[in-house]
């Protein structure tokens, strides 16, 4: 990647970080690009341990330098599982009605954001820029502004912004404005989580916004911007394209649709097995046999909405396999266990039709690698929903709202039957901005708008 314009080093924390090999996509590997070409430090969390301390553990060298921080399992308990998972995502992905409040949670959060505030602080240069990821971290860069860091602090958080009512039910609401207030930068995924955000703000007494957008609060000046997450398009494009075709056991020529995501709650898995029960049911040509493949490996699972999304899940798929199976035809093959990416791409690139339909999702690369994944001369189709952030920039996809069962099942009657030229179109569309606005693109955009001297507004969005 080219080069942004900041100086001093780049300093990354993020809850996880390759402790191994670098997975081939996601978070990660954004990341890892982003400190290939620009060298620096990442620092992330260590397994659990008995007892915890303010110092950083190196596990690795390179283009950049490797360090986790301790925390021990009563820590790994209130801030990962409790505050961060329990509380802070489903928070921030409009189901308040699944957070479990504890206050020891919370206590647990803060502690840990202080002990990282404080390991990093230890080792910070005047001219370093410290890159903060995601919502386990809210409030280092306040920990850091009170140790008297006055370094550049950006943040990005990678999951969609609360509502002004969503908000409300955090016990810490009257935090919020504050924690966001010490950075210089707050990134966020989409234009609409802008709008959300300064909802929010709009609501603290103490934040004023300024003539050009940006946001002051106790005399510091911060901006908040969307800055809508890339992949490595040429990469995946290559990776799909070399991928031996897959061994499903199916007609070649039969249609194949395909989903990919962490089991969670926000991914609407159950709307979509119902829709796709649905579609079966009044299919326009009952001789259509299409296979639904959907890859959900299991996350988060001692936190309870994740064993009963789990159970729901089991129970949709039996049902609608029972519904309409025969001795030749599985219509829902849903697997639970991870699969490699390069597998994968090569099921992006075999598929007709991708569902990518969540409730709620800050940007959703899955939608991304699958049309980066085509064949430009005979692609799939893209059913997104309208709530993966993803949908601002990719217009061109059939989009649907996965709450209404019946417009989704057309959707998806649509897109098995769609004419070549029509495919083509709206591939090419979406191909374009996949190759155009990339993740070399996201990290350049992001940082050289932290590094520049002064952080001003021009509309809230940088595409
Ligand atoms: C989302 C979050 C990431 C998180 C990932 C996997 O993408 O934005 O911060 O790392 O999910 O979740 P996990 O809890 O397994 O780290």
């Amino acid at each position: 990647m080219t080069s942004d314009t900041r100086k001093g080093r780049l300093i990354v924390l993020s809850n996880r970080l390759p402790k191994g090999d670098v997975p081939a996509g996601g978070l990660i590997f954004a990341l890892h690009e982003a400190l290939s070409g620009a060298g620096g430090i990442w620092i992330g969390s260590a397994d659990p341990t008995e007892t915890a301390d303010d110092t950083l553990t190196p596990i690795g060298s390179g283009a950049y330098d490797r360090f986790t921080f301790s925390l021990t399992e009563a820590e790994h308990a209130g801030f990962y599982l409790g505050y961060s998972n329990a509380v802070l995502w489903p928070l921030f992905h409009h189901r308040s009605d699944l957070m479990e409040i504890t206050g020891d949670d919370f206590d647990a959060y803060a502690a840990v954001n202080a002990r990282v505030a404080r390991a990093l602080a230890a080792m910070l240069r005047p001219d370093d820029t410290i890159w903060i990821h995601d919502y386990h971290f809210l409030m280092v860069a306040s920990e850091l502004r009170k140790l008297g860091v006055g370094n550049r602090i950006g943040l990005f958080l990678h999951i969609p912004f609360p509502n002004v009512t969503d908000v409300l039910a955090l016990p810490q609401a009257n935090l919020l404005a504050g924690w966001l207030a010490a950075h210089d930068l707050v990134g966020l995924q989409a234009q609409r989580d802008v709008s959300a955000a300064f909802d929010v703000l709009r609501q603290d007494g103490e934040v004023q916004i300024l003539n050009d957008g940006t946001w002051i609060r106790a005399g510091r000046i911060f901006a908040i911007r969307s800055f809508p997450i890339g992949i490595d398009a040429e990469g995946f494009a290559k990776t799909a394209a070399a991928a031996p075709t897959p061994e499903l056991l199916l007609d070649p020529r039969a249609p194949l649709l395909i989903g990919v995501d962490r089991l969670d709650y926000s991914k609407g898995l159950v709307h979509r097995f119902e829709a796709f029960g649905e579609y079966l049911a009044r299919r326009s040509d009952p001789h259509m046999r299409p296979t639904f493949l959907q890859i959900a490996p299991v996350s988060r699972e001692n936190v309870a909405a994740y064993q009963d999304i789990r159970e729901e899940l089991e129970r949709a798929s039996g049902s609608i396999n029972g519904a309409h199976a025969d001795l030749d035809w599985t219509p829902i093959r849903y697997v639970r266990h991870h699969v490699d990416r390069d597998r994968i791409a090569g099921l992006y690139r075999r598929a007709d039709v991708a569902l990518v339909t969540p409730l709620a999702d800050g940007m959703n690369l899955v939608a991304k690698e699958f049309v980066a994944a085509q064949d430009v001369t005979d692609p799939g189709v893209l059913v997104l929903s309208h709530f993966a952030g993803a949908a601002e920039q990719m217009e061109a996809a059939l989009q649907i709202n996965p709450f209404d069962q019946g417009s989704f099942a057309e959707a998806i009657d649509r897109a098995l039957t769609m004419s070549l030229e029509e495919r083509i179109e709206r591939n090419d569309a979406l191909r374009k901005g996949v190759f155009e606005q990339d993740i070399a693109w996201w990290t350049q955009t992001f940082l050289n708008r932290l590094s520049s001297a002064s952080i001003s507004y021009d509309g809230g969005a940088e595409v």
